[in-house]
């Protein structure tokens, strides 16, 4: 049996309500489900989200001490948290990492196109709604 994490960064337990017409109308309780579905059998996946930048990075360490692989969606840390990169940065080599965004962060704002944690991670998967985590998913398989 192979441990995932589904690590969420700030804001994403508002889906649903926030911002529709680029997260979709769908929450984080039904991204739970649609993981739970997903999963194949040898896959054990728990999804997270939190806002603190302090419980996401503990969180990444969890994996690193379990050695359990990770998606995340880090939201708007991912542009600027060189603290969540770092910790990223230990997992390389010892587990692996899939960046996963709901919306394109290219064709959004500008301060969206930098991703300080992309570097550190194996592969990223952004712009297919609530299915760039079922692709994550099936990158871990
Ligand atoms: C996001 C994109 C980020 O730019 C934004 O800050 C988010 C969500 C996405 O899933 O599309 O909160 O990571």
């Amino acid at each position: 049996m192979k441990s995932i994490l589904v690590l969420n960064g700030p804001n994403l337990g508002m889906l649903g309500a926030r911002e529709p017409e680029v997260y979709g109308d769908l929450n984080l309780e039904h991204l739970k489900k649609q993981i739970a579905d997903w999963a194949t059998a040898d896959q054990h996946v728990e999804v997270r989200q939190t806002d603190s930048e302090s419980m996401m990075i503990e969180w990444v360490h969890e994996a690193f001490n379990n050695k359990t692989d990770v998606i995340i969606n880090p939201a708007a840390f991912t542009h600027y948290s060189y603290a969540l990169r770092d910790a990223v940065a230990m997992l390389e080599g010892v587990v692996k990492v899939v960046e996963v965004h709901i919306s394109n962060p290219h064709r959004r704002e500008k301060f969206r196109h930098t991703s300080v944690i992309s570097s550190v991670a194996n592969g990223v998967i952004a712009g297919f709604g609530l299915e760039s985590y079922r692709l994550a998913l099936n990158a871990l398989t």
